[in-house]
């Protein structure tokens, strides 16, 4: 499908079965935010993905990657290490391909984020939160070492994890945009920063930037990871990117606060902590197009309760209470 003719199509276009809806996700531009007329600040709704999130893409790819190379087959389980996306989007697919599905996954995630991952029929198991993603991907690892049946495909380390992004997301966004000038995403496996990237960088040489968010070392903002924390997921290539800047948890809930009320933008927190950071580099241009991933929808943070609070009542959230 061309670009002119994927523009503003009415459907959003024509598909087999859900899994293969999977992307396509609009582009819009976010004139609020803009400091100055020639800065355009554009968002990636991945939030308008089946599942809500970003994941779908990964998701995807790490099932049909395996299934290509003959790792899996039909009714084997799956296991998975994640904070929540990455094991809804699996979730779904697994139900439309015949896998089962195990999720390893903090013990502190919203009840949202347990109820739609029953919904999909996955099996769950807990790992201490106060240990993060990291103590759900070392459970995992363990789980893996003592049962060869499951199949993990470990989207730390699996190659489709990025290249669901340097096909798909990066993809679609060069075909709306001839430039790409600074391109902010969260950091959490890598996959999103790692695959955009490199599709810039060789169809747009060095001058796109590619800036990540990261939170300030513990101080969780779901979604994302402190490379400080020790581990570094093998899919990173540091060298590919250009510039980090932190994030708080307080940063990320009333960027995101920001997104809805001036935007009409319903998005999770880690999109937030990203809109912040890209109106921070937005800040520092005098044109160009800066490009950012909404990486998920709202929905699986509503009982939060920080959509409905008042904005200054923000300031005495304990975000650690309710993550
Ligand atoms: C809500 C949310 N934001 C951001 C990210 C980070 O994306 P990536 O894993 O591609 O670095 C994730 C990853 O799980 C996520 O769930």
């Amino acid at each position: 499908m061309t670009p002119a003719e994927l523009r503003n199509r009415p459907c959003g276009g024509r598909y087999e079965d859900i899994v293969s809806a999977i992307g396509n996700t609009p582009l819009v531009e976010l004139k609020r935010f803009s400091p100055k007329p020639g800065v355009r600040i554009w968002a990636k709704l991945e939030s308008f993905n089946p599942t809500g999130s970003v994941k779908d893409r990964v998701a995807r790819a790490l099932i049909e990657s395996a299934e290509e190379q003959g790792l899996i087959r039909p009714g084997q389980t799956i296991l998975e290490p994640t904070s929540g996306n990455t094991g809804i989007s699996l979730a779904m697919i697994c139900s439309r391909k015949g896998y089962k599905l195990k999720v390893v996954m903090p013990d502190n995630v919203t009840p949202e984020r347990t109820q739609l991952l029953k919904m999909y029929g996955a099996d769950i198991v807990y790992s201490p939160g106060n240990l993060g993603s990291n103590g759900a991907v070392a459970k995992a690892l363990e789980m893996a070492e003592e049962d060869p049946s499951y199949y993990m495909p470990y989207q730390y380390g699996n190659m489709a994890n990025p290249d669901a992004h340097y096909n798909g997301t990066a993809k679609e966004i060069l075909e709306e945009l001839d430039q790409v000038d600074p391109f902010a995403a969260g950091l959490g496996t890598g996959g999103t920063l790692m695959g955009n990237a490199r599709r810039f960088k060789e169809e747009l040489g060095d001058t796109v930037k590619i800036v990540a968010a990261e939170p300030m070392q513990g101080e969780p903002v779901q979604g994302l990871r402190s490379l400080d924390d020790g581990f570094i997921p093998p899919i990173i290539d540091l060298s590919l990117l250009d510039r980090k800047i932190f994030v708080t948890n307080h940063d990320a809930i009333v960027w995101t606060r920001r997104l809805l009320d001036e935007e009409g933008i319903f998005a999770g927190v880690s999109s937030g902590a990203i809109l912040k950071i890209a109106v921070r580099v937005a800040e520092e241009m005098d044109e160009g197009n800066v490009v950012f991933i909404v990486c998920d929808d709202g929905w699986k943070y509503q009982s939060s309760g920080i959509y409905t609070l008042p904005v200054d009542e923000i300031e005495n959230l304990d975000a650690t209470v309710w993550w």
